[in-house]
């Protein structure tokens, strides 16, 4: 979302023709594009500033902070003496980031604003996209679950979807910049509702558009997968078959306490249905480890269904206790820093081993892989791509453009990475005439 988020900010500035350097040292104002999440992202920020700020010297330069950081600290950020922030502008406010910088740069006065709307979707703005492969599109915003654990719903406010007709459109204006993959951002993207329109609508009415080839969404809430939602998944060939499905823990109690308003077996069912309409789906999800009073015994919970499901990644974090949010006002952060650390160690460990049985299984397979990159970072002989569950698949280059679609049959497996090579019916270039 920040990333998208970023895209919306570039294209508001250059609309007020500020000009974009790759360099920060060659700037004059410099914006970081926060989260708030964990700990951790917070202490990047300040390091990063203080980093900004020697490398500056003397030389004048406004400091911004923008997204969740600023919504979550406001003026805390502005009284720090030590970081020098000149303006700060909230995941709402962006539009008025012209107006911020322009009062900073006459006045010298701090500037600012946080102020979360019911409203602000940005439909009306179109972001300047930098990849070439894959465009982000946030068709809603904000969150209204309050899991006990995540500071989102304070910073990014409530939920309010755009329009089925709003993103169409920028999916057919992407069509036509040559984008063949769309990614549906959302907090809760499958809470989407606009009026009487759900997700699967959105998804159905999206894949209409000629030429896009991959739909993907990120990131959905176990609450909200009606069989309505999964048969469009499962049937329908332009969505990506992959479906992250959060856990957060295996726990019942955990659960609850986390306000996550799923149990292990209604979690365990999703999952079922899923697999019951697709085999193969692949599926992924974010655990947290050491939430507030959980148990090693309840800590077992989570490994028994990591084992169940057999993801094929997951995303695994120590709680960090975010101000504002309810386990933070009501339960001490008593898991102590060693168990959290053995604990997120363990499930790394197993989840290593589930990768790389899972990607092992499926050499042979021969894969419709989108190319991302004609090189890779570690060689100039090869290429890398990703296939339709979003894995990254690298094989030896070749006349390959970044966007094309190559069949790939998959020879390695690692936990992170297939490798393959070009099937001889070869490499093919699905352009629109194709599809028409
Ligand atoms: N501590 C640790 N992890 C968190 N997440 C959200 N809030 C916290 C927190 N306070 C994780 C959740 C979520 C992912 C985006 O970040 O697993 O799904
Ligand atoms: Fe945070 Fe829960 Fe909302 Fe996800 S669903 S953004 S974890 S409150």
């Amino acid at each position: 979302m920040n990333e998208y988020d970023s895209e919306l900010i570039r294209t508001i500035l250059i609309k007020e023709k500020y000009e974009f350097v790759q360099d920060e040292t060659e700037a004059s104002i410099v914006m970081l594009n926060t989260c708030s999440v964990r700990e951790n992202a917070n202490e990047k920020v300040y390091n990063r500033i203080h980093r900004i700020r020697k490398g500056a010297g003397k030389k004048p330069l406004l400091i911004g902070v923008l997204g969740c950081m600023a919504t979550n600290f406001q003026t805390k950020l502005l009284e720090n003496s030590r970081l020098k922030i000149d303006f700060i502008a909230g995941p709402d406010s962006y539009k008025r980031l012209p107006e911020l910088i322009q009062e900073v740069s006459k006045t010298g006065e701090k500037s600012f604003d946080t102020t979360l709307s019911e409203f602000e979707t940005y439909s009306d703005v179109l972001p300047v996209r930098k990849d070439g492969v894959n465009a982000w599109i946030a068709v809603m915003r904000g969150c209204n679950n309050f899991c006990t654990f995540c500071v989102v719903p304070f910073t990014r406010g409530r939920e309010r979807s755009r329009s089925p007709e709003n993103i169409v459109e920028e999916v057919k204006k992407l069509v036509q910049e040559g984008f063949k993959q769309v990614t549906l951002l959302g907090q809760n993207v499958n809470s989407y509702r606009h009026e009487e329109h759900d997700f699967a609508d959105l998804l159905e009415k999206v894949s209409t558009v000629s030429g896009i080839e991959r739909i993907r969404f990120i990131s959905p809430h176990p609450k909200d997968f009606p069989r309505k939602l999964l048969r469009e998944i499962a049937g329908n060939p332009k969505i990506c078959k992959h479906i992250h499905l959060p856990l957060q823990a295996g726990n019942d109690r955990v659960l609850d306490l986390m306000n996550r308003t799923y149990t292990q077996e209604e979690y365990l069912k999703v999952v079922d249905d899923i697999r019951t309409l697709d085999p193969n789906i692949s599926i992924t999800t974010d655990i947290i480890v050491g939430f507030p009073t959980e148990t090693d015994e309840e800590f077992q919970d989570t490994v028994k269904v990591m084992k169940q499901v057999e993801y094929d990644s997951a995303f695994i974090f120590k709680y960090s206790p975010r101000e504002r949010t309810l386990a933070y006002k009501k339960f001490p952060d008593d898991v102590p820093e060693e168990k959290k650390t053995e604990r997120i160690v363990f499930l790394n460990e197993i989840q290593k081993e589930m990768s790389f049985r899972k990607n092992k299984s499926q050499v042979g397979q021969i894969q419709k892989v989108l190319v991302e990159k004609q090189q890779t970072r570690k060689s100039e002989n090869e290429s890398q791509g990703r296939n339709d569950a979003g894995k990254i698949v690298v094989f030896p280059a070749g006349p390959y453009r970044v966007g094309d679609f190559v069949n790939i049959k998959i020879t390695e497996a690692s936990a992170n990475v297939l490798r393959g090579e070009k099937v001889e019916m070869g490499m093919e270039r699905w352009g629109m005439e194709k599809l028409l």
